[in-house]
């Protein structure tokens, strides 16, 4: 009982929240780093040209994760630093980091879970269109190759994108995240059957390629869960959590049915089908080419009944519900009903490839940094983990975001997710309390929870 055996225990990064060394050995610029020169767009007017410098410091943030006792680094490769103009020439500098840090993380034993894209999109190609242009997916999947040529055969596990919710929603939607321009809903929708063939073109490519990678996928969405037990409220929750709503984009199903199940949802199809781009013959198939696992990022979700007519509404949320610093609500139950719905419907292995929390963590007079909200966070949201891993849900891996404090996009360095503290000013890293708590989690395989 518990979780399995190998049990894969980690933390999460991505490259333009931690790296830094933003215009160093030929990196391109991204669509973020433009868009954090933009006065007005980054909550402390910062941006990730420094960062926590992981570029230069990956070898003591890998020592500190072997403190903590990962087994696993979840990372993301920079497009912009490999292909600084987006497609075309290489850059060899950009490649020969990666093998660093893969050379480190080798050392350690810690095994590498690149993601390959997540949101620093070379701002070369923004200009020719981005994920508007019928090219888009050829230049994802070329890049790629790129990767997969020169460190496939060290990477055991690859996720091919990071929320695309985020990359096409929050981006060309609502404009929180950059490039922060809002597109009329049959752009949008384009943009999405394109993000979608480049990770089917991806996947191609990798198989061909790097035969023993392993590949998924990393979404995200609110992991809806029932408000009570009763067979009408979990009928209710299971609907909503796959729903097509208003914003098609924070939908779980329009990005993941495509790819598990080979079609867009009939929902979809039913309110926005007037706007969809013209699906090519062979796109469904290139789409849902087989993947090995599904990495799914849940942070909370809401409580869902049964509106007693054979379809959900969401309840108020308790009156002074739990939240964490950046508003969140604490609802732990989406760990557990997250990843059974997500097993019901595809029928993946499953990662936890994102979970967390940012907390208001400061140095204290004893120069230690307590963050007892965190533990109790994780404590909380892993034993709904192993509920259903316990239950039968094929859950493989957990990782936390994430490692270090880092840049937290659009709200810039004010919020702290890190189980590391960092001193943005001089680098300076401190294991947090709950990094200790983490080792001793890991320790004992989920045990000590
Ligand atoms: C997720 C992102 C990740 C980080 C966390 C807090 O949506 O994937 O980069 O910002 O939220």
């Amino acid at each position: 009982m518990g979780f399995r055996d190998d049990f894969v225990w980690g933390g999460a990064s991505a490259s333009y929240q931690v790296e830094g060394a933003a215009a160093e050995d030929g990196r391109g610029p991204s669509v973020w780093d433009m868009f954090c020169r933009e006065p007005g767009r980054i909550l402390d007017g910062s941006s990730g040209d420094t960062a926590c410098d992981h570029y230069h410091l990956y070898q003591k943030d890998v020592n500190l994760m072997k403190e903590i006792d990962y087994k696993a680094y979840r990372f993301s490769i920079a497009w912009p630093r490999i292909i600084p103009g987006g497609d075309g020439k290489l850059n060899e500098k950009g490649l020969d980091f990666y093998d660093r840090l893969l050379d480190s993380l080798a050392a350690a034993d810690i095994t590498p879970y690149a993601t390959l894209f997540h949101w620093d999109y070379p701002y070369a190609l923004f200009r020719r269109g981005g994920w508007l242009n019928p090219d888009s997916p050829k230049w994802f999947a070329d890049y790629v190759s790129v990767v997969a040529k020169r460190l496939g055969d060290r990477l055991p596990y690859i996720f091919t994108y990071n929320e695309p919710q985020c990359f096409i929603g929050l981006s060309y939607d609502n404009t929180e995240h950059a490039p922060g321009i809002h597109f009329p809903i049959w752009d949008t929708l384009h943009m999405l059957h394109h993000a979608l063939l480049g990770h089917g073109l991806a996947v191609q490519a990798l198989r061909s390629i790097a035969p023993k990678t392993q590949i998924g996928y990393a979404p995200t969405g609110s992991a809806h869960y029932p408000a009570t037990d009763s067979a009408a409220d979990r009928e209710a929750a299971r609907k909503a959590y796959f729903a097509v709503e208003e914003r098609p984009f924070w939908s779980v199903s329009v990005w993941s049915d495509p790819i598990f199940l080979g079609r867009y949802p009939e929902e979809l199809l039913k309110k926005y089908g007037q706007y969809m781009p013209p699906i090519g013959q062979d796109d469904m198939k290139i789409i849902s080419e087989k993947l090995d696992f599904l990495g799914q990022n849940i942070y909370n979700g809401s409580p869902v009944r049964s509106d007693g007519k054979g379809g959900y509404e969401y309840p108020k949320r308790k009156t002074g519900y739990a939240f964490t610093a950046a508003k969140w609500p604490v609802t732990p139950e989406a760990l557990y009903w997250g990843p059974k719905f997500l097993q019901e419907r595809y029928g993946m292995p499953l990662y936890i490839t994102e979970n967390g929390l940012s907390c208001q963590d400061t140095v204290s007079v004893d120069g230690k940094v307590h963050d007892p909200a965190r533990i109790d966070f994780l404590r909380r949201y892993l034993r709904e983990l192993r509920r259903a891993s316990e239950d039968g849900v094929d859950i493989r891996g957990y990782f936390h975001w994430c490692v270090t404090d880092n840049f937290e996009w659009a709200k810039g360095y004010t919020d702290r997710f890190g189980m590391v503290y960092c001193d943005f000013e001089t680098q300076e890293r401190i294991l947090k309390d709950s990094a200790y708590w983490y080792r001793d989690i890991i320790r004992s395989n989920g045990k000590d929870l």
